[in-house]
């Protein structure tokens, strides 16, 4: 007589290995972190935005010639920099993710805090600048904040800690190109807002950078496991902020700006394809198999759909409450 395992215990079983796999991955987490730390630089908002009580005029000049620059600054970019605003915003919603799915102890615990801290100067230095840029009617974007924040962020993970680094190393590259084709758009016209966004997308690659050696470290010892989960976030990351009032719109902008868009996701996957060395890791049984055919089909299926939007895409007219409605067109 076959013995039936019931689905749900079938699951708890398997998502104790992986925690178990997180223990055994912790003295590499360890490393990765300390390579990380040597590296970084440290930077704050108020580095690039004097804000101190005792100041000697200079300050104050820096701040108003910033100001009348930032008049240029064109309605896209203004879009995109809400929109990266925005996201770096939703800290909180990951904080509690990476806390919920790795667990409150050991050094996962000690990463957790420190790339909260480290994210958290991105949502400030971009919420300062615009405050001191004056490049908003800010009170929209204030309540797109707290719209955001209220509505949480509940991804289907299905308590898969595995999950969570391909996610991140996605969502960190993603972050990284999005700041850096931004400041691309912004041009030498603002260099303050140009060098603003290259450093906070300079941690996004760190941050990139440690997950993706993460999942890698996973994959050595957990291949079959670790195929599937990467299978099912791997076709396309849902951004906390789909929620949003506007997001599509605003992405829309985004993508038309050259900035970024379905390409870029597929250069991304492409890539963590190559780096996880997806394509030839062999032995496996026979879900890790499908999960390994299934991804290799990605990029071909992702190059279609950014040929589809492409080719669908028709000269379109936007316009957003917190630049005070003004309407553009764009290609
Ligand atoms: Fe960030
Ligand atoms: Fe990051």
């Amino acid at each position: 007589m076959d013995v039936i395992t019931p689905v749900e215990k079938n699951q708890h079983y398997e998502n104790l290995a992986k925690a178990e796999v997180l223990e055994a991955v912790e003295p590499t987490v360890q490393e990765l972190m300390d390579e990380h730390l040597n590296k970084r630089r440290l930077w704050f908002s108020s580095d690039f935005l004097p804000a101190d009580e005792k100041n000697d005029g200079d300050d104050e000049r820096v701040l108003s010639k910033l100001r009348d620059r930032a008049r240029s600054v064109s309605d896209s970019a203004r879009v995109a920099l809400v929109l990266g605003l925005l996201t770096e915003e939703g800290l909180p919603h990951f904080h509690r993710l990476l806390s919920k799915y790795l667990g409150d102890e050991s050094v996962w615990r000690k990463w957790n805090f420190m790339w909260t801290a480290e994210e958290d100067r991105h949502g400030i230095i971009l919420h300062d600048y615009a405050r001191e840029a004056r490049l908003f009617r800010m009170r929209e974007v204030e309540m797109m904040q707290y719209a955001y924040q209220e509505e949480g962020f509940q991804p289907e993970w299905d308590k898969d800690p595995y999950r969570v680094f391909v996610y991140t190393t996605l969502q960190e590259r993603a972050t990284q190109f999005s700041h850096q084709g931004t400041a691309k758009h912004v041009g030498g016209e603002e260099p303050v807002l140009k060098g603003i966004l290259m450093n906070v997308a300079a941690d996004e690659a760190k941050h990139f950078n440690f997950y993706r050696k993460v999942f890698k470290a996973i994959l050595e010892i957990d291949p079959n496991r670790a195929l599937q989960s990467a299978r099912t976030i791997l076709p396309s990351i849902e951004m906390p902020g789909v929620s949003m009032p506007n997001f599509r719109e605003m992405a829309d902008v985004v993508r038309r700006a050259d900035i970024y868009g379905p390409w870029d996701y597929k250069k991304i996957v492409e890539e963590a394809i190559d780096f996880w060395n997806i394509e030839v890791l062999e032995g496996l049984n026979d879900a890790g198999r499908k999960a390994q055919e299934k991804i290799m089909q990605l990029p071909k299926r992702l190059e279609k759909v950014a040929k589809y939007i492409e080719t669908r895409s028709d000269r379109k007219a936007f316009s957003f409450d917190f630049i005070y409605g003004r309407t553009f067109a764009m290609e």
